[in-house]
């Protein structure tokens, strides 16, 4: 009996360690929400609805129109830089690399310095907002592995074809400018007005490798009106299209330059 007590003892305290090891992992949410208060409210705002007091901030883009940046309102749940299909949640690394990189031409720096327990807690507090991060099954991560002849003439001429039969060039314009017809009348699923990417810019706000580029075909970037290519597409055509807008964005020059 005493035997069978200090069993149940041993398990039950393994049990409570084991919790605490997976909320270190996963990051510290009271935590989190101290390391936001500092660092995020401002643009985010204290309820996780993008109504921070730092309000809309606005950027001149090289085709001389005004970009209207909103910080993200978290209580959607609907984020655009996602390993996992369309209309999934981001994965947990998906979340920690947004948060360490930040993105350029939004004006969300990085944090590479803080601590990585740190940048986990405050994922841990972001995934409060919305309850879909309890609600909604996990979604598999899309793996993009990169094919040896991404970058050759012959895929950034089979690339172009595909820009234009997907219509690309109807919001991101024929010359990769983030001019297209389209271009005018996107808005957000928060009823903003957005514009696309100006491929000039090269400034991606995912990354520029190419696996990060494939990846913004293949997930679409979800609320944003550009949508995901992973049924309409085969693997080989949206890596000739990662060839063609390394192309537009002149990253394909700089190599040769080399
Ligand atoms: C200066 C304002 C600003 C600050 C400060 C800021 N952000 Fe952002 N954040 C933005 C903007 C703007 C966007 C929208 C980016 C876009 O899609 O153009 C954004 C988007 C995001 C996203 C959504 C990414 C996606 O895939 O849709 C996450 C997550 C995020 N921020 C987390 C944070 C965290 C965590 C902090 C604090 C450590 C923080 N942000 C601080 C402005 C800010
Ligand atoms: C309905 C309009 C629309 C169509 C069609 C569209 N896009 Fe987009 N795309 C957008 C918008 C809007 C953004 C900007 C999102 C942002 O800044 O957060 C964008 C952003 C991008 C980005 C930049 C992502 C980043 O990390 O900053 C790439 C690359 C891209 N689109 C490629 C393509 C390609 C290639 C096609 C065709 C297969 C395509 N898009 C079709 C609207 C569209």
């Amino acid at each position: 009996m005493e035997r069978l007590k200090y069993i149940l003892i041993v398990a039950v305290c393994m049990l409570f360690l084991g919790a605490a090891a997976a909320k270190a992992e996963d990051g510290d949410a009271k935590k989190g929400e101290t390391l936001y208060n500092m660092r995020c409210l401002v643009c985010h705002g204290k309820k996780g609805d993008g109504n921070g007091a730092a309000g809309v901030l606005r950027k001149e883009e090289l085709s001389g129109r005004v970009l209207e940046i909103r910080p993200r309102d978290f209580t959607l749940g609907l984020f655009r830089f996602r390993t996992t299909a369309s209309g999934c949640l981001p994965s947990d690394d998906d979340l920690l690399n947004t948060i360490t990189n930040g993105f350029p031409r939004s004006f969300m720096t990085n944090l590479k310095s803080l601590p990585v327990e740190e940048r986990k807690a405050l994922r841990a507090y972001i995934k409060t907002f919305s309850s879909r991060f309890a609600e909604d099954p996990p979604c598999e991560p899309i793996k993009a592995v990169k094919p040896k002849w991404v970058g050759t003439d012959d895929s950034v001429k089979k690339g172009q074809v595909v820009y234009k039969n997907m219509k690309c060039w109807e919001c991101h314009g024929e010359t990769g400018k983030g001019d297209g017809p389209k271009s005018n009348d996107i808005k957000d699923d928060w009823g903003f007005p957005i514009l696309p990417f100006n491929f000039l810019t090269g400034e991606l706000k995912r990354g520029s490798t190419p696996e990060a580029i494939y990846l913004t075909f293949t997930t679409g970037l979800d609320g944003t009106g550009m949508p995901s290519y992973e049924d309409s597409l085969n693997e080989e055509s949206r890596w000739n299209l990662v060839s063609y807008t390394m192309k537009l964005m002149g990253k394909l020059d700089k190599k040769e330059a080399h």
